[in-house]
């Protein structure tokens, strides 16, 4: 997982909307939550971080991934997508790479869409990264909003294997009829950045809070039911709940429907807010470090968001967990690995912008056009 340094406290919130760390905490739980504060990180770059961290638990070079998802809803560019700019800085040549675009369910939209491809033996190690830059779609003097969200990046990595472990059940649902409740209104091909696009403030997140309040202490507790169902589990199977931490009383609220008892429940929002699709794997990050994810235990990721959307999966736990710290040489290829990519695509690039310099822009008639027709044909010929 990957948190940006810069933390912005309740207190300092209050210096810039009407609102108090008492309001915030007793309606929300949260405390605190990280930003970026520095332009060139982004959601790619918190994505790259949380991915090298996976990569290196995981003792796996880039260049074995079959595959990049990167579950996020503030993506650096409309396209290209944010999981291509993560393949190229990882260096993981062999990868398939695309976004995927379910708010805060995102994550476990993801992690199910990877696992069904490894069952079916389209893919064997899979990269699912949940990234998210919500600071720079927030209205800063908008405190029903403002005071909510928190920037971050989580990773995992999923692998083939012969044991009955890792994702078992997945439950994914949408009702985009509350689309409205939760929405960025503009940006979009319905209202494309414009001068009154961007002076009413529509390309900043929108929430009717009450009702996404009431549609998600609805939808977690079922949906957490239902996989549990599916799984052929009972809910006191359960080692442990991995909920989206959006807010305490939504989580509280899930508590008691389903009778379990607190401490089956993950809970972290109070240190990074509601980091959206990146805040389950931040969370489950958080629960394997304290020592409370083991091999074999039975655990239920659960969000919901955006679209309105829904998910959850139900996950036994597969992989021994890192206990000791990497021997040197370890840390050391990876370094190189790392440092590698960054070289590579720099040589790509450079190779690219060289050819294009010395034989001209396509379609030009003259001796470059004519070498450049050359030299495309010389390539074809080679597959090159
Ligand atoms: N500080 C002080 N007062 C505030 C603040 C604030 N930051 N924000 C709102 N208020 C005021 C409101 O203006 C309102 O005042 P009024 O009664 O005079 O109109 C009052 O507090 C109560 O507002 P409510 O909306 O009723 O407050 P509520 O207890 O419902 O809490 C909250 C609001 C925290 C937003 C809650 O509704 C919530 O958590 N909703 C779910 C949000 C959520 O999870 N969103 C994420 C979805 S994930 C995704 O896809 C991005």
């Amino acid at each position: 997982m990957y948190a940006p340094e810069r933390v912005l406290t309740n207190d300092d919130l209050a210096r810039v909307v009407d609102t108090s760390d008492e309001w915030i905490v007793s309606r929300t739980g949260i405390r605190e939550r990280h930003v970026v504060s520095d332009e060139r990180e982004t959601t790619a770059t918190m994505a790259v971080r949380a991915a090298r961290a996976a990569l290196r638990v995981a003792n796996l070079a880039p260049s074995q991934l079959d595959l990049v998802i990167v579950a996020t809803t503030m993506p650096d560019y409309p396209f290209p997508a944010t999981a291509c700019l993560v393949q190229d800085a990882l260096g993981a040549a062999r990868a398939g790479a695309f976004d995927l675009s379910a708010a805060c369910s995102g994550f476990i939209y993801a992690l199910s869409m990877a696992s069904g491809l490894i069952r079916s033996g389209s893919a064997n190690h899979v990269l699912v990264i949940g990234s998210e830059t919500l600071s720079r779609m927030m209205d800063w003097t908008d405190r029903n909003t403002c005071v909510l969200f928190g920037d971050g990046a989580g990773a995992v990595v999923l692998s083939a294997s012969t044991e009955r472990c890792g994702v078992l059940a997945a439950e994914l649902g949408s009702d985009g009829s509350g689309g409205e409740l939760l929405i960025v209104r503009a940006g979009g091909s319905r209202a494309p950045a414009s001068h009154e696009t961007i002076s009413n403030g529509d390309h900043f997140l929108w929430m009717n809070g009450r009702e996404v309040f009431r549609f998600a202490t609805k939808m977690m507790p079922k949906a957490t039911e239902s996989v549990v169902r599916k799984a052929g589990w009972q809910l006191a199977d359960l080692a442990l709940v991995i909920p989206h931490q959006a807010n305490i009383r939504i989580i509280e609220s899930s508590i008691k429907r389903l009778g379990l008892p607190p401490d089956r429940f993950f809970v972290n929002l109070e240190r990074y807010g509601n980091t959206s699709s990146a805040s389950i794997p931040i969370a489950l990050c958080e629960a394997v470090a304290q020592g409370r994810v083991h091999p074999g235990d039975k655990l239920v990721l659960v969000g919901f968001g955006a679209g309105l959307t829904w998910a959850a999966v139900a996950i036994e736990w597969g992989a021994p967990v890192p206990t000791r710290p990497r021997p040197w040489w370890r840390r050391m290829v990876t370094g190189f690995l790392f440092g590698w990519a960054g070289i590579r695509s720099t040589v790509r690039r450079t190779t690219r912008h060289v050819y294009n310099w010395i034989l001209g822009p396509v379609g030009k008639d003259d001796w470059r056009g004519r070498l450049r027709k050359r030299a495309d044909r010389l390539r074809k010929r080679t597959g090159k």
